[in-house]
């Protein structure tokens, strides 16, 4: 049998190293586990009550292919908590993660060969992503006097998208007001389609993080429980789309995930109450996040953007060290000097 040439894409890195981490584990080795961005505390604990009960009462089949209505009003209200925004529930399209919104995204706005823009470095699974879905990604290299964001003026003439994460990743940098707005607006100008990665709102130190959404309603944002709501594995995340685009994107949920994970959505329902557990989740992230700022320079890190929102920290990366190189062999010419490896 042949494969797809689409199909060929990167490794995920950071999944390999998880992978490979799990295994030595297995082999009797000590791992103290660094490799991927996530909290060590669980969903919070009345997300979790809330997931007990349901097992005992509820059959939990299929929901609805957008998600139950009540969690699509309790993110819609969480638009008015943190960004005073008033958001149509009916926009609010909840996925398998930010990962399953990226797929029902991109596969609604773009045609097979468009071209998608993307600062880089940047979260290394858009390019993959895009690529499996026969979509070229073309990078737009950024500078450390622009915080590792893209400015309008660097948007390629001839992309049919623009993928902006802020805060993103790896570079824990956030867009103002001001440059965010002037990207929307140059998009919008061309007719280019903006997706805004907003993954890490609610992990800020400084000024909150601002949404897209308060910019523009013509465009996609992405979000999950998986950060500031301590739910990676749960695997359930959002997006809210134009009102035109609603259709078009149940159609493709429908048929590409049927539904999100149900338990999952029961848990995060009660996680969007539980605003005193994560704000205290928040609390001992700034310690972590003021230790390594303090002993990274005495360890003899130097050139550190500090972060606005979380704990990991732009160092110089260098792909050729012994375990990347380790990991390269598995996949030999593949990922080689993209600068980033992980989520
Ligand atoms: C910027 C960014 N976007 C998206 C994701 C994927 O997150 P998830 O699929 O868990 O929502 C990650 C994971 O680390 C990320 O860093």
């Amino acid at each position: 049998m042949r494969f797809s040439s689409r199909g060929q894409v990167d490794p995920f890195i950071v999944m390999d190293v998880m992978e490979a981490a799990r295994a030595a584990e297995a082999a009797g080795r000590h791992i103290i586990h660094m490799e991927v961005g996530q909290p060590s505390t669980p969903a919070p604990a009345a997300a979790r009550a809330a997931l007990a009960a349901a097992l005992e009462r509820d059959a939990l089949g299929y929901t609805v292919a957008l998600g139950l209505p009540a969690l699509r009003q309790g993110i819609a209200a969480l638009y008015q908590r943190w960004y005073g925004l008033d958001l149509d529930p009916a926009r609010v399209i909840v996925t398998s993660g930010s990962s399953g919104a990226f797929l029902l995204a991109f596969a609604a706005l773009f045609d097979a060969d468009d071209r998608v823009a993307l600062g880089e470095p940047g979260y290394p699974s858009y390019r993959q992503i895009l690529r499996a879905l026969s979509l070229t990604p073309v990078g737009i290299a950024t500078r450390p006097q622009d915080r590792y964001q893209p400015r309008a003026q660097d948007i390629p003439d001839d992309v049919a998208g623009l993928i902006v994460a802020s805060p993103g990743n790896p570079s824990g940098t956030m867009l103002g007001r001001q440059p965010l707005a002037e990207l929307i607006h140059a998009a919008q100008t061309r007719a280019i389609s903006f997706v805004s990665d907003e993954i890490y709102h609610g992990l800020h130190y400084e000024a909150r993080a601002v949404s897209a959404l308060e910019i523009s309603d013509d465009l996609y944002v992405i979000n999950s429980f998986s950060k500031y709501f301590s739910m990676t594995g749960w695997r359930v995340g959002w997006m809210v789309v134009p009102e035109g685009h609603i259709r078009t994107v149940e159609r493709l949920a429908q048929n590409m995930f049927i539904c999100p994970p149900h338990a999952s959505q029961i848990a995060a329902l009660a996680a969007l109450d539980c605003i005193d557990e994560l704000e205290a989740n928040r609390a001992v992230y700034a310690e972590n996040r003021q230790l390594m700022l303090d002993g990274l320079p005495k360890a003899g890190f130097t050139e550190i953007a500090p972060p606005r929102w979380r704990l990991l920290h732009l160092c110089r990366y260098r792909a050729s060290r012994p375990g990347c190189a380790r990991l390269r062999r598995r996949d030999p010419g593949r990922g080689r000097g993209r600068g980033h490896a992980g989520a």
